[in-house]
């Protein structure tokens, strides 16, 4: 395709999109004052997410019934009280069964609960990605405490290479442990591909998906994970203090809690049956990793992020996504960018894309001074690193590159 001709496609795409996203934009008001592309870093409170936290609010403050039954110990419900409506919802949105979902407060939370729960055995292996910023090595560490050995697979080209995990793993190797998005760059890794591979060695898969769900079609059981975590407020558009721990149902019998209180169990009324013993106390869901009190209002607005993206339809998002950070590439490329995301094929796109800035923090803060959001500095490989929602539109990109153009 020529360049005019290319232009001519990209112009395009911007009318018809500028036209079906119209109405959706009402549900986002930073889109009146300002042009927000920072979704992996927090996203802006949407108003299908506020209006769900005022009315528990207004519920709340009266006790109505449809805040006592969300309630532990204010209601008459057992365990999380009735919350099942939220891990309803998270799993057909990543397609598991609720009983596979357990309620965590945050992302690492949940990894970190899912690695103590496998109790993996002294004199073992453990394959994790190289530390970053958002994944420090403490984890590495606790676990060589424990006589551990932890194998580092570095990232080539920008993403985890599936040969490199196969040089390293072996039949003693308990666990993968990857992010399934690279936070900074925005590389999709082949989580099936790996967990193929750690498979065929008797090894687990633990996968942090935070800057994948809500962004993409995640399908756990096409990925063929066995254990997966994510919190809410990037993509998913929820709030800080949710997330969610999902355990392959088989793998549920084998996970021992570490944590402890009144929620890893049944409630009051079967509690004479765990008499037998403390395991057999345990739920037989994945709930058994969750031990005390959960963030009501936290998980009252994940449903309403999550049921609204389920009503737009997990493909139109993703497809939303997809398509503005193609458009981006396309503008950024036009206007001779380096990137730090990797471009090679379709295969690891994401919603982030990372431009090459050595300036890049202070980009950042002169862009936000314009109303303009997105992140950068060395915690972003020495880039800007902008992260477009399906909601934005194409001129909102225009607007960005002309800004970055001055700056960078
Ligand atoms: C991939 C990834 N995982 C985890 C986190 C941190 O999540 P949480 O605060 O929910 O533990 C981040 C935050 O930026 C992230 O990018």
């Amino acid at each position: 395709m020529d360049r005019k001709e290319r232009e001519k496609d990209l112009q395009t795409y911007k009318v018809s999109r500028t036209a079906d996203l119209e109405s959706i934009r009402d549900n986002f008001p930073i889109t009146r004052s300002q042009i927000y592309m920072n979704h992996a870093a927090v996203s802006p409170c949407p108003n299908y997410v506020r209006n769900a936290i005022l009315k528990h609010l207004e519920d709340w403050s009266n006790m109505t019934p449809a805040f006592v039954s969300l309630t532990p110990f204010g209601g008459e419900g057992p365990g999380q009280g009735n919350t099942s409506g939220v891990k309803e919802s998270f799993a057909t949105l990543v397609h598991c069964d609720p009983r596979e979902i357990a309620l965590v407060p945050n992302t690492h939370l949940g990894l970190s609960t899912a690695v103590l729960a496998l109790a993996i055995k002294k004199g073992k292996n453990v394959i994790l990605g190289d530390p970053v910023v958002e994944h420090p090595n403490y984890l590495a560490q606790y676990l060589e405490g424990q006589g551990i050995e932890v194998r580092f697979v570095k990232r080539r080209d920008q993403r985890i290479q599936t040969e490199d995990v196969e040089r390293l793993i072996d039949d003693n190797t308990a666990l993968v442990f990857l992010s399934y998005v690279e936070y900074s760059q925005g590389a999709k890794n082949d989580i099936r591909a790996i967990s193929e591979l750690a498979h065929r060695h008797g090894a687990f898969t633990l996968v942090d998906a935070f800057q994948a769900i809500g962004a993409l079609d995640v399908d756990l059981k096409e990925l063929d994970v066995d254990l997966m975590a994510t919190g809410t407020y990037k993509w998913i558009m929820g709030i800080k203090g949710t997330g969610f721990l999902y355990v392959r149902n088989s793998l549920i019998p084998e996970m021992k809690p570490v944590i402890f209180g009144w929620a890893n169990g049944p409630y009051y009324d079967s509690y004479t049956k765990a008499e037998n013993g403390w395991l057999n106390g345990l739920h037989l869901s994945a709930s058994r990793l969750e031990a005390g009190s959960m963030s009501i209002i936290g998980f009252t607005a994940a449903k309403a992020a999550i049921d609204y993206l389920l009503a737009i339809g997990m493909a139109r998002v993703e497809k939303g996504v997809l398509e503005i950070r193609d458009y981006l590439v396309a503008r950024l490329s036009d206007a001779n960018f380096n990137f730090n995301t990797p471009l090679k094929g379709d295969s690891s796109r994401s919603g982030i894309v990372n431009v090459k800035a050595k300036n890049a923090a202070e980009v950042v803060q002169k862009l936000r001074k314009k109303g303009i959001w997105i992140s950068g500095g060395f915690q972003y490989l020495d880039g800007v690193r902008i992260s477009p929602h399906f909601y934005n539109q194409p001129e909102e990109v225009d607007k960005l590159v002309d800004e970055l153009k001055m700056e960078i």
